[in-house]
């Protein structure tokens, strides 16, 4: 079976590298016309858009800070300006800012803070907006809009050395359910993904040589992820094929929420 997306159209936040640039290519493949948002590497975004366009689809990239109020009205206004509408955003920008909390930073905790959740609100608020403005698609779909916030386990997982990280995806998750809660009567259909170790930018130190040997000792299935993994469980959550899951958090980890720590001991 195909899943087809064709002409509803997508904005992905952070999508120059990693999960977010599998996401944008993947909802591309499936015919959506895609808005690929970047904030500090032009290049990668422009040259996916051009891609898809010369296979006959049809994306823009679009320059923008998701911590910013002004350039995310502005992403949305962009969007809709290219494309006509918003069907589906994917909310996945984020970073890491790693101290020991003693060491922590005002700054640094307010940068992944700002990122990681002030964005994620800003862009599922505009993207409501959005929603509610162009009013329901059902040629296209049977939601009247879809959100995907791109938590992680470590919604679930405390992590030390990372409190400023935790905590963004761990006010993620409530953010999602509490939206979903709020929006449903809507049909307004609102989940997250938690990934596991996904081998991008983020984490590349971690993903290499013995680092990865350490990393995989902590995931059960016994591989690191692949931003396909990812992408693929986007792509499924934006489609019709799961328009009864609504306010859930899917986790895409290899078992890494398993507490593996546990296998021959406790
Ligand atoms: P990445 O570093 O390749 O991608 C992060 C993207 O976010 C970059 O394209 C970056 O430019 C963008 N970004 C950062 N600040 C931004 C801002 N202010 N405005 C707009 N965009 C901004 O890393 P990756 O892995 O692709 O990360 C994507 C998301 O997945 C993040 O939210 C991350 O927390 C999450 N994640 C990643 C995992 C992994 O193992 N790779 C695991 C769990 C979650
Ligand atoms: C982090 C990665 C890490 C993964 C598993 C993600 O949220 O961004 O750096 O490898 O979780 O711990």
């Amino acid at each position: 079976m195909n899943i087809s997306l064709s002409k509803q159209v997508a904005l992905v936040t952070g999508a120059s590298s990693g999960l977010g640039y599998a996401c944008a290519e993947t909802l591309a493949a499936a015919g959506a016309w895609v808005a690929i948002n970047y904030h500090s590497h032009a290049e990668p975004a422009e040259a996916l858009a051009a891609r898809i366009r010369e296979q006959g689809g049809q994306a823009i990239a679009l320059a923008g800070d998701v911590s910013s109020e002004s350039d995310v009205k502005r992403l949305v206004e962009q969007t809709v300006e290219a494309f006509g509408a918003l069907d589906i955003l994917v909310a996945n920008s984020g970073l890491q800012k790693d101290a020991a909390i003693a060491d922590m930073s005002l700054e640094d905790w307010n940068t992944v803070i700002s990122t990681n959740l002030t964005g994620q609100f800003l862009c599922a608020r505009e993207a409501l907006r959005q929603f509610r403005r162009q009013g329901p698609r059902p040629w296209l779909s049977r939601a009247h809009g879809k959100i995907i916030h791109m938590s992680s386990v470590h919604q679930r997982i405390p992590w030390a050395g990372h409190a400023n990280y935790a905590a963004s995806k761990g006010g993620i998750d409530l953010l999602m359910q509490t939206l979903a809660q709020e929006l449903g009567s809507e049909r307004i259909r609102i989940n997250a993904i938690a990934p596991g170790a996904i081998a991008t930018a983020i984490n590349a130190e971690n993903t290499q040589g013995e680092a990865a040997k350490r990393l995989l000792e902590l995931i059960p299935y016994g591989r690191i992820g692949e931003p396909q993994d990812v992408a693929n469980a986007v792509l499924w959550l934006a489609s019709d094929l799961s328009d009864y899951v609504h306010g859930t958090t899917l986790f895409i980890d290899g078992g890494m929420s398993l507490y593996p720590e546990f296998r021959n001991n406790g």
